[in-house]
C-alpha cells in the first residue's frame, strides 16, 4: 500500500550558511539531454561530497528557466512560469539577463561548494555555458557590505515554508517554489560619504541594532518600507525567502549584494521589485538604496520539488519542424561545442565536444 505524503521540497528552507556559490547557466541547443540525465543524479552527488564533509551542511538547491522548461521537459508546466520582467523606472532600471539554470549551493565551508560546483559543471560540460558565477560570503554577523544586518525579518519555520513553497494553488508541482536572483554592486564610496543616520534611513533600520525605524520616522521611500507588503485580502501574509550574500572582486572593483528570494509564487518578489524601481502605486519614488546598488543581472526560475528531480517526466518532444530545419547531411556542430541546432537531444555527439567551462579537478 502507498501513502500519500506532501511532495518533499529541494532544500529551500535552510539556514543562511557561511559560504555560497551562485552559478547561472545557459543550455546549449542540444545540451538538454545532459541536464536531464543530470537531474535526478543532483541528490546522490550532493550526498557524495557531502558526507565528506559532515560538519558542512552542504545543499543544493536547482532551478529552471521558463525558455528552458520548455525545451527540457514535456507535459504540464508550473503556473506562474515565465521569463523575469525587466523594469525601467525614472532613475533605476532592473535588467533581465540570460538564465537557463541556477546552481544554489550553500554549505559552512566553501571547499564543499567549490567540490560540488567543480562536479556538476564538469558533468555539465560542453553542454551548458556559465553565464555568472558569484562566490557569496558571510560578512560578520550576516550583514551586507554596507553594513547592515541582511535577513533578520526572513519568515522562519512553518511560516517560511508556506511562503516559499508551492501548495494546493498548483497541487502538480506542490513542494516547488520560484526562485528570482539580482546581482547588485554597490557604490561602497557613495554610501560611506551618507552619515549612519542617512544609511539608516535609506534601510529603514538602525544600522548597530539591526532594528526597525519607528513608523513616524522610518521614510516612505527606505528600503525596509518599500519590501513591506500588506497580507493579501484573505489575510495570508506576502513574504518570500531571501538568502543574500555579499561578494566582492578587488581585481574589479566589484562588491554588492547577491539578492536571492524564493517565494511560492513570483507575484509577491515582483511587487517588492516593482515598490524598489517605480515607486508604490508607481508613484516612483525608488527604493533609496538603488542610488548606491546597481542591478546587473536578472533571473526567475522555478525551483522543481526533490521528488520531481528524481523522477522527471518525459523529455519534450523535439519541434515538428526539426528535419526540415537539419537535413540528416547536415555538417557537425561548430568548433565551440554548440550542437548543429537539428533539435534532438543528440548527447552522444556533445560528450567529445569542448566546453567553455573550465576542466575542474573533483577528486580531493
Ligand atoms: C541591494 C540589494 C539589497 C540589499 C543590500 C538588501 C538589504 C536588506 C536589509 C539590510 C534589510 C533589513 C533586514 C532584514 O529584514 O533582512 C532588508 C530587508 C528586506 N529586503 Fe532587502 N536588500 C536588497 C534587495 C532586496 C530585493 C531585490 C528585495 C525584493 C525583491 C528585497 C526584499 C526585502 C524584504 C522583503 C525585506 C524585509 C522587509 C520587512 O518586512 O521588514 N531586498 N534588505
Amino acid at each position: 500500500m502507498t501513502v500519500d505524503r506532501p511532495a518533499v521540497p529541494q532544500a529551500v528552507n535552510t539556514p543562511l550558511t557561511t559560504a555560497a556559490q551562485f552559478l547561472v547557466l545557459t543550455v546549449r541547443p542540444g545540451g538538454e539531454a545532459a541536464v536531464r540525465e543530470l537531474l535526478p543524479e543532483l541528490a546522490g552527488l550532493r550526498r557524495s561530497v557531502g558526507f565528506r564533509a559532515p560538519q558542512a551542511g552542504l545543499a543544493c538547491v536547482v532551478g529552471i528557466g521558463a525558455e528552458l522548461w520548455d525545451r527540457l521537459v514535456g507535459g504540464p508546466r508550473p503556473a506562474r512560469l515565465h521569463p523575469f520582467q525587466e523594469l525601467h523606472g525614472p532613475r533605476h532600471t532592473a535588467p533581465a539577463t540570460p538564465g537557463d539554470l541556477l546552481l544554489h549551493i550553500r554549505a559552512e565551508q566553501q571547499d564543499a561548494c567549490y567540490e560540488l560546483a567543480a562536479l556538476l559543471l564538469t558533468r555539465l560540460r560542453g553542454a551548458v555555458d556559465v553565464v555568472d558565477e558569484t562566490t557569496g560570503f558571510r560578512y560578520f554577523d550576516k550583514r551586507d557590505l554596507l553594513g547592515f544586518v541582511d535577513g533578520t525579518e526572513n519568515p522562519e519555520g512553518g511560516e517560511a515554508e508556506a511562503a516559499a513553497l508551492i501548495g494546493a494553488e498548483d497541487a502538480e508541482f506542490a513542494g516547488g517554489s520560484y526562485v528570482i536572483v539580482q546581482k547588485y554592486l554597490h557604490d561602497l564610496s557613495a554610501w560611506e560619504r551618507l552619515t549612519v543616520e542617512q544609511q539608516e534611513a535609506s534601510v529603514g533600520r538602525t544600522k548597530l541594532s539591526d532594528l526597525e525605524l519607528p513608523e513616524a520616522v522610518k521614510p516612505a521611500d527606505s528600503h525596509v518600507a518599500l519590501t513591506e507588503l500588506d497580507p493579501a485580502a484573505d489575510g495570508t501574509e506576502r513574504q518570500i525567502l531571501r538568502m543574500n550574500m555579499p561578494f566582492n572582486s578587488f581585481a574589479t572593483g566589484e562588491a554588492g549584494t547577491y539578492f536571492i528570494g524564493y517565494c511560492r509564487t513570483p507575484a509577491v518578489t515582483e511587487e517588492m521589485l516593482a515598490n524598489m524601481f517605480l515607486g508604490r502605486d508607481g508613484d516612483g519614488r525608488h527604493d533609496r538604496l538603488l542610488d548606491v546598488s546597481t542591478a546587473v543581472t536578472g533571473s526567475l526560475f522555478f525551483v522543481p520539488s526533490a521528488d520531481w528531480l528524481a523522477a522527471p517526466p518525459a523529455a519534450a518532444a523535439p519541434p515538428a519542424s526539426a528535419e526540415a530545419v537539419a537535413p540528416p547531411a547536415a555538417p557537425p556542430g561548430p568548433a565551440d561545442g554548440r550542437a548543429a541546432g537539428d533539435g534532438s537531444l543528440g548527447i552522444g555527439s556533445l560528450k567529445g565536444l569542448g566546453s567553455t567551462t573550465p576542466d575542474h579537478p573533483t577528486g580531493a
